[in-house]
């Protein structure tokens, strides 16, 4: 049996535990499911004499979380063969662990046959890292925080429509691993995390799901940027100060406000890592990626858009700062899908 699990990006981050145990949030989050086309997590299981596992061709110990899956949703019996690859770029803050422990998930509960719907899937793979319980479907989801294994699920709030209408830009700035996981950092966070989730946090997650409900793209936008600086504020001004972001992910977020300066046209948002997201309509892509490529230069010419992009490389002349790659991608209908 195969599957293919999508990734998300969070507008509003889940940013502290409340139980590191069976990853409870401190606050609810919200997120954009990402075209599964495009990135994706692709698991293959089957019985066998023992529990093994490989991740892009690589044997792999099993994490103590991947075993929190497992037995929830197999107690009897591990002993399975189940290997995984990502096409995008491992622990590279594009929530590589979302992807894959939804698909996880969702292969372990797919060969036990298991008859469980996508909320009670996102509760197990919250088990397994709290994002990917938001990749247990497609569109706008919200992972409602709850205060009990029972109560903490993802939920989607939207699907096509107006979400067919949004593009996102994903900008690798740094393919390798990040030296401090989002877990380790939460694990670290304070008394500023706390009053984020207590009180910005949740305000912002009414404020942008009103916005969704009303096609309202500017909002939308700011909320988004706000709640990304606010994790990054406060990994930064925590005690053991985590710097995420590197000069090229600050000079992106400068290039987002400065081609927002007469009207909000797009929304830049970052994880526990360099690269960025970039938010923004079908509508204004092509002028978003034309100025971007205007001053970020691609590596190794990893240009990926929708519509063919025309004279890259006098584009590119002027461009200083450099990325690895560029991606532009739609937002996923669907969460896993068996493929096989
Ligand atoms: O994927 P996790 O459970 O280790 O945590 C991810 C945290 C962020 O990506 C920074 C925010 C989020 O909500 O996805």
């Amino acid at each position: 049996m195969q599957v293919r699990a999508p990734t998300n990006i969070a507008l509003i981050k889940y940013w502290g535990k409340a139980d590191p145990e069976s990853n409870l949030p401190l606050n609810s989050s919200l997120s954009l499911t990402v075209d599964i086309n495009a990135f994706y997590t692709e698991t293959t299981i089957e019985h066998s004499s023992s529990l093994e596992m490989t991740l892009n061709e690589a044997s792999i110990t099993p994490t103590s979380r991947m075993l929190k899956v497992i037995s929830a949703l197999s107690p009897e019996n591990s002993n399975f063969k189940i290997q995984s690859r990502n096409n995008f770029p491992t622990a590279a803050g594009l929530a590589s662990s979302a992807s894959g422990l939804a698909a996880l998930t969702f292969a372990v509960a797919n060969l036990v046959s298991l008859e469980a719907s996508p909320e009670e899937l996102s509760k197990v793979a919250r088990l397994g890292s709290g994002s990917a319980s938001r990749s247990m479907f497609g569109g706008l989801v919200e992972w409602v925080k709850g205060d009990s294994h029972e109560s903490s699920y993802s939920v989607q709030l939207m699907n096509g429509g107006f979400l067919d209408e949004l593009r996102l830009l994903m900008i690798v700035v740094n393919s390798q691993e990040k030296e401090v996981g989002s877990t380790q950092a939460m694990n670290m966070q304070s008394e500023l995390a706390r009053e984020r989730a207590e009180y910005r946090a949740p305000e912002r997650l009414q404020r942008i799901k009103k916005a969704f409900e009303e096609h309202n793209f500017e909002e939308i936008a700011n909320i988004t940027m706000e709640d990304s600086d606010d994790l990054h504020y406060i990994a930064e001004n925590s005690e053991f100060s985590v710097h995420y972001m590197n000069d090229t992910s600050r000079k992106i977020r400068d290039l987002v406000k400065e081609f927002n300066r007469e009207e909000v046209l797009a929304a830049y948002t970052f994880d526990a890592g360099p690269n960025a997201y970039i938010l923004t309509r079908k509508t204004h892509i092509n002028t978003l990626v034309r100025y971007l490529l205007s001053v970020l230069k691609v590596k190794s010419g990893e240009v990926f858009t929708e519509e063919p992009l025309h004279n890259l490389e006098e584009l590119q002349s002027t461009a200083k700062y450099e990325i690895e790659a560029l991606f532009e991608v739609k937002v996923s209908s669907t969460g896993p899908v068996k493929t096989n």
